[in-house]
């Protein structure tokens, strides 16, 4: 063992564990210039009449198993999209995870209407379907389970959970790119799923966000409220539906469909990383890696969670860890807080601004989900381009951890 793994933390003067940066992202080359100069040196910049944005919803779609998909702006677009093409508004209630981005939330709100929260499960983080049950009323119009750090939810409890209550089903897999549930890429396993291409996704352009549906009608109401409420068949000017503009640029699509081709290897990379991770993290005391439903087939690995227990280090809490770990040289964050605790949902069981006020009323400041109440207390990420790094650099994550529990239980 050497010299940094046993001295003086980092955050207190010590060598860092992990000098010698990360992969950094994103990785591209040769490939995305060329694109990118190819939309350039074409003149035709947005997706109207262009072939960039109609080949990639094509070859995305493919990818993840579907047989529509409808390009966007971004991920939070997608699910505003998918919410009014399937006719949610006011007097809906949909059922959300409270582990989440605001975006899962506040498309809702978006569309007037309400977001109720229902809690997730302690081993994935993901919606709990007994949870869902719980929350369902007579006016619940949709569940929006999120594949959350690209770990699928349980899709076989929450698909018949929706059946059995005539709900539509939404997945948010902002996160989830290429990540399986019994052999079947995500985003088409409900009715519609939603998808980010922001910056630090593991398929990214910077911006940008699709969605996928199996349903011909579906994906044609998409495109219309992503399409300022156009048809397809319709003239220029002819808006038959509710819509903004939403539409994904030439650029981003070409950007995405190099991108694209890095992931399947990228995926078995970051499979690698998180397998050397579970394998040296689960040795330590006080650290629990998640556990994904043993239906998971492939995990995107957005993010690599794990649960720190502050018992196991002297009492010092999550934050603390977190500090002390980025310190070591490996960068880390707390994540999410419990998103009713969020001024946004205070303002509105507040009644604070022209908010839609048809539904039933929600207390958010009386919302307890006890689980993601624990997890935002206790859960660690590691992003997901630490994941694409050797196993001699991803050793130095447990050998940094070991070193902090060392200092503090001494
Ligand atoms: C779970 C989840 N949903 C929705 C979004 C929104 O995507 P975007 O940032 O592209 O709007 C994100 C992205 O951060 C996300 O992580």
């Amino acid at each position: 063992m050497d010299q940094t793994a046993t001295g003086k933390l980092a955050i207190a003067g010590g060598a860092q564990t992990h000098s010698g940066g990360w992969p950094k992202w994103p990785v591209f080359d040769l490939m995305e210039e060329a694109a990118v100069l190819r939309v350039l040196r074409s003149g035709q910049w947005w997706s109207v009449g262009g072939t960039e944005v109609v080949t990639f919803e094509r070859e995305f779609a493919d990818f993840q198993h579907a047989s529509h998909a409808v390009c966007v702006t971004n991920g939070t677009a997608a699910l505003e999209v998918s919410l009014r093409a399937l006719g949610i508004g006011c007097g809906d209630e949909v059922i959300v995870p409270p582990y989440t981005f605001v975006a899962t939330a506040s498309s809702v709100l978006q569309v007037s209407a309400t977001p109720v929260f229902a809690d997730i499960c302690p081993h994935n983080l993901n919606l709990d379907p007994d949870a869902v049950e719980a929350a369902i009323t007579p006016g619940t119009a949709a569940i929006i389970p999120v594949h959350i750090a690209g770990c699928p939810a349980d899709m076989d409890r929450l698909r018949a959970i929706a059946q059995r209550h005539h709900l539509a089903l939404i997945e948010d897999a902002a996160q989830a790119h290429g990540a399986e549930w019994k052999g079947r890429k995500v985003g088409a396993i409900g009715e519609m799923g939603t998808f980010s291409f922001q910056a630090s996704k593991n398929l990214n352009a910077g911006e940008g966000g699709a969605i996928l549906t199996d349903q011909e009608e579906l994906a044609e109401r998409c495109w219309s409220v992503h399409n300022v409420g156009r048809v397809r068949s319709g003239k220029w000017y002819e808006h038959q539906v509710l819509g903004g503009n939403f539409r994904m640029t030439e650029f981003q699509a070409a950007i995405l469909r190099s991108q694209i081709k890095r992931l399947p290897e990228q995926m078995q990379q970051r499979t690698r990383g998180a397998a050397v991770l579970n394998q040296s993290l689960s040795e330590i005391p006080g650290i629990q890696p998640l556990i994904p439903e043993p239906a998971v087939t492939a995990h995107a690995y957005h993010l690599y969670l794990f649960r720190y227990i502050s018992e196991a280090f002297g009492g010092h809490s999550r934050d603390e860890f977190v500090d002390a770990l980025s310190m070591e040289g490996v960068p880390c964050s707390a994540g999410y807080v419990p998103l009713y605790r969020e001024k946004l949902f205070y303002r509105k069981a507040n009644g604070q601004g022209k908010w839609c006020a048809a539904g039933r009323p929600v207390d958010y400041t009386a919302v307890q989900c006890p689980v993601t109440e624990a997890a935002c207390r206790e859960i660690v990420w590691l992003s997901q381009n630490l994941l694409l790094a050797d196993e001699s650099s991803l050793s130095d994550v447990a050998a940094a951890i070991h070193k902090i529990q060392r200092a503090w239980t001494r």
